[in-house]
């Protein structure tokens, strides 16, 4: 904006949202995953992504973060176009995927000071950095351990504190509190209202209603790769409400609408999940002694 339209007292640009993508297309094979997606999400804001297994939700976001790219329409990313500038868009993100990426292999401290380092975290903040994260993930009294010998919700904990180690701008969570007990769960929500509080930006998918209506400012319904209903979650519920027997995703949107109500988010009290998750399973060795981990000599990058 010029200082003569400030100074004639022009209307101020709306803030540039921190995701915006239109008519974004991607296929597998046979499979159109997404299929014309538009999707904005207001910088600051908590942003819940709900639908039905094989919405397309997890290829959005991966998608955002440039490991699939896609074959139409326009995304950009904090200001950055993708896929042109994934790696710039990448540096101010932190990414929690659907299944774990962790290197089990690796110590818990080591998992999170590798990433410190590829996130480029000064290298005298580094160490801060990682006792920060433990202390986030209630994970300092294992930092020593193999990340193969944590539970399935600890590695999930590890994995979130992964992704904020270097305080990203834009937080992408892919079904975030899947396989956590409700106590833990309860802490991430925390975690992920304080992370907005401080102005990041939050974008959840999650299979849980009252999680995105306890967290989220606005939320997408997703169905066949596209978004069918956007809004806040009250006016979802308002505008969704018992219309439900159809495959648009309206059907999705009535029964969440039916619910039982859990607790306003203004109490900050969640009430646990009705159906306690059933947690991942664990191919690599849990309960298993937990062997310490050899220390590594520490890089001399800074
Ligand atoms: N790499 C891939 N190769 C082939 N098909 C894929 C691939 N990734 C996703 N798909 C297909 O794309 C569709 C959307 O999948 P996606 O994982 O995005 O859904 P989702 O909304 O995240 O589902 P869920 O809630 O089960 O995690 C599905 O039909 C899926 O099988
Ligand atoms: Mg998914």
């Amino acid at each position: 904006m010029s200082d003569r339209s400030l100074a004639a007292g022009a209307p101020e640009a709306p803030p540039r949202p921190a995701v915006a993508m239109r008519g974004v297309m991607k296929r597998f094979g046979a499979v159109q995953a997404v299929n014309g997606l538009d999707l904005s999400v207001p910088s600051g804001t908590c942003y819940g992504l709900l639908g039905p297994n094989g919405a397309g939700k997890s290829t959005a976001m991966r998608i955002l973060t440039g490991q699939a790219i896609a074959d139409a329409g326009r995304i950009d990313v904090l200001g950055y176009h993708l896929p042109a500038q994934s790696k710039l868009a990448r540096a101010h993100m932190g990414v929690c995927p659907q299944d774990s990426n962790l290197d089990v292999d690796l110590c818990v401290r080591d998992v999170l000071a590798v990433f410190a380092r590829m996130y480029r975290v000064p290298s005298d903040a580094r160490s801060a950095a990682v006792d920060r994260a433990l202390a986030l993930s209630g994970l300092t009294a294992r930092a020593n351990d193999r990340a193969v010998a944590l539970s399935g919700g600890m590695q999930r904990r590890l994995l979130i504190a992964r992704a904020l180690i270097h305080e990203p701008e834009l937080v992408l969570l892919d079904e975030p509190t899947v396989g956590l007990d409700p106590q833990v769960r309860q802490e991430l929500w925390s975690l992920i209202v304080s992370l907005r509080e401080r102005g990041a930006t939050v974008l959840m998918s999650t299979h849980y209603i009252e999680e995105a209506e306890r967290l989220a400012d606005r939320v997408a319904i997703m169905s066949a790769g596209r978004v069918v209903a956007e809004g806040t979650p009250g006016e979802l519920i308002r505008a969704h409400a018992g219309r439900c027997g159809d495959t648009s995703g309206r059907a999705l949107t009535g029964a969440w609408a039916a619910r039982p109500r859990p607790p306003a988010r203004a109490t900050r009290q969640a009430a646990p999940p009705s159906r306690a998750p059933r947690p991942p399973r664990d191919r690599r060795g849990r309960g298993s002694a937990r062997p310490a981990c050899p220390r590594r000599p520490r890089g001399p990058r800074t």
